[in-house]
């Protein structure tokens, strides 16, 4: 797996032609190193979690060179562009709602209705996201569990045997991940403290409520479950569907079962996640009385995978959406 360093001037062109063919860079930021991958696919976007090993989908954050280039993904309020014309470029994340029908992968927002998105203050990263013309999703460039990586050698001990490209800009400025803004309610909320402070923040956005814990970072996903499910009944494990159920298959046994849908009829697990939030939104929207699916493997991105389902799958609290 190459290592590029900044200097090298095919560096770039090269990273963003590996972007662009759904592989991975990961590449320095101010914060910590990114893993990243083309936002619009959904199989590339599958690859991050593969590569970090994590064992849900948590949402991720989108890097684009400029605000204007959000202009199509996401939208945005005063609010909004008064954080953006502060910090931008710079260790804030923002967010925000999603465009309906915009060009982002579900998977990126795991499944939920908003996108976090932020422009950071690095060369490198601002040159590779133009040179892309792709927004880029890139969590911390470090297996799931392990400290953020601030130099390219960090991303290398991590994730070295996993990634296609590692573009070495040296150390990273900032050493903490950008502070994450929610902006999708009424108050702006503090999700994730980092590199811009509260005080700073406040100064422009008002008073902040602070949801740290109610972030979306697997610490405390009972919190969320109300985000995760679509609409009708879903049930696991199922071998075969009712007349009125949709029955979600994955590998030959889908095939067989004449599935609906099937996650990945040849087995592939990267395939799978990657179809996992757009299967159930289509369902969903087909009226199905529920969905039924059937056993993925508990193994690679299956953990994700089955993670995500049995929040789909939890009991339902008719008062607070869910309690799981
Ligand atoms: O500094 C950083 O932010 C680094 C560099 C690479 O940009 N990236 C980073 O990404 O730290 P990650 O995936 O490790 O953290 C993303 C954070 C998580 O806490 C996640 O829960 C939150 O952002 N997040 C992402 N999308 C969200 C959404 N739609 N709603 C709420 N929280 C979201
Ligand atoms: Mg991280």
């Amino acid at each position: 797996m190459p290592v590029i360093p900044f200097s090298d001037p095919t560096a770039l062109r090269v990273a963003a032609g590996i972007l662009r063919s759904g592989s991975l860079v990961a590449f320095p930021t101010e914060t910590v190193y990114g893993l990243g991958a083309d936002a619009t696919q959904d199989r590339a976007v599958a690859r991050i979690y593969e590569a970090k090993g994590r064992p849900s989908f948590n949402p991720l954050i989108c890097h684009v060179p400029d605000p204007e280039s959000l202009v199509p993904l996401v939208h945005c309020d005063e609010r909004a562009r008064l954080a953006m014309a502060a910090f931008w470029p710079g260790p804030l994340t923002l967010v925000l709602p999603r465009r309906e029908g915009c060009s982002l992968s579900p998977l990126v927002s795991a499944g939920l209705p908003s996108v976090a998105v932020r422009v950071p203050d690095h060369p490198l990263a601002l040159a590779l996201l133009r040179e892309c013309g792709r927004p880029i999703a890139a969590p911390s460039a470090n297996r799931s569990g392990s400290i953020s990586p601030t130099l390219a050698a960090h991303v290398v001990a991590s994730l070295g045997d996993r990634i296609d490209m590692v573009l070495d800009g040296g150390a990273c400025g900032v050493g903490v991940e950008s502070t994450v803004v929610d902006l999708t309610g009424r108050q702006p909320a503090l999700l994730r403290p980092g590199g811009i402070s509260r005080e700073r923040l406040e100064a422009v956005l008002g008073a902040l409520v602070w949801d740290v814990d109610n972030d979306v970072a697997p610490h405390s996903p009972g919190q969320l479950l109300s985000h995760y499910a679509p609409s009708c009944p879903v049930r696991l494990d199922a071998v075969s569907a009712s007349p009125e159920e949709a029955l979600l298959g994955f590998g030959a046994a889908g095939l067989t079962a004449g599935a609906t849908l099937n996650l990945s009829p040849s087995g592939d697990l990267v395939e799978a996640a990657a179809n996992l939030f757009a299967m159930l939104f289509k369902l969903d929207a087909a009226g199905w009385a529920g969905i039924a699916v059937m056993p993925i493997p508990d193994h690679g991105l299956g953990l994700a995978i089955n993670d995500r389902l049995r929040r789909a799958a939890a009991p339902r609290d008719p008062r607070q959406g869910f309690i799981g």
